[in-house]
């Protein structure tokens, strides 16, 4: 050791305080000099970032209601790929896919600066730690989307099931075309004389139900008599139509409907 060297003893003073120095060659040693800088900064925005939290207020969400039967829940956006992982590991055995493979995820994400030693900072010179964290990027967007997605699609299928739990006949599944198809037949007329008023002039539902896309699930046939009788009290037998051949032309105009 040279007499220059920050690093020498001297008599009385800490050995952290001693290394709060820059080394002889240019270096700055992690502890303390590097450690404190960052908890400096990070304590700095905590705080700003508290204060501005707790001035801002934010409401999380509809609050919960615990008389809705329908309610599916899912984590928070940022667990979805967690949901999702865990998803392909049915059966009772959850410590596997929901601790074991996690924590080593995690660990080896720890553990990068050991494992991943190489001196240089080019991705393409790092082959094997750029292709793993491309890989955990990709599946961590991949398995978000799907968890979304299959999310949506079991909001549609409850949203199907209440209504025809609600003792509709022939819930439609919400179609994305709306055309209204074959409105020159003449029970295009009649229903829009005597139905719209419930179900729209688009069929897109009001105090009815939504009846676009109702041919892909029923014929003329099975709607006449459901129609004839009506629903006491919300719908009036025929819906208000008592003339059969009226009733007949405007399901026959419904079973055209076959949006999708
Ligand atoms: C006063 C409002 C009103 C009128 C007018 C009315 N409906 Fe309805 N309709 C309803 C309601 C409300 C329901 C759902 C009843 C329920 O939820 O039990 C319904 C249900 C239906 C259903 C069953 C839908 C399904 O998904 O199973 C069909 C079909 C239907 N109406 C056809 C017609 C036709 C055709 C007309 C005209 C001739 C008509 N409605 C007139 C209110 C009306």
């Amino acid at each position: 050791m040279s007499a220059e060297d920050p690093r020498q003893k001297i008599p009385g003073v800490p050995r952290h305080r001693r290394e709060f120095k820059a080394l002889a060659d240019g270096r700055e040693p992690f502890f303390p000099n590097f450690l404190l800088k960052e908890w400096i900064a990070g304590a700095v925005f905590l705080a700003g970032f508290m204060l501005w939290v707790i001035y801002n207020p934010v409401i999380l969400g509809p609050k919960a209601d615990p008389t809705d039967t329908t309610f599916i829940p899912v984590p928070d956006w940022y667990f979805l790929f967690l949901f999702q992982f865990l998803k392909y590991f049915p059966g009772p055995d959850i410590i596997l896919p929901g601790v074991v493979i996690p924590v080593i995820a995690i660990l080896l994400m720890m553990f990068v600066p050991w494992l991943d030693r190489s001196k240089s900072r080019r991705p393409f010179r790092r082959p094997l730690a750029t292709a793993s964290m491309m890989l955990f990027i990709f599946m961590s967007i991949w398995l978000t989307a799907e968890a979304w997605g299959q999310h949506e699609v079991e909001i549609g299928a409850g949203v199907a099931q209440a209504s025809s739990s609600n003792g509709l006949p022939f819930a439609v599944q919400h179609p994305t075309s709306k055309a209204l198809l074959n409105t020159s037949m003449p029970g295009y007329t009649i229903f829009q004389q005597n139905c719209a008023g419930c179900h729209g002039s688009q069929l897109e539902g009001s105090v009815g139900p939504e009846l676009r896309g109702i041919g892909n699930v029923a014929t003329a046939q099975q709607l006449l008599p459901v129609v004839t009788k009506g629903f006491s009290p919300m719908m009036p037998p025929g819906g208000g139509l008592s003339d059969p051949k009226q009733l007949q032309s405007v399901v026959d105009w419904l079973a055209q409907q076959k949006q999708h």
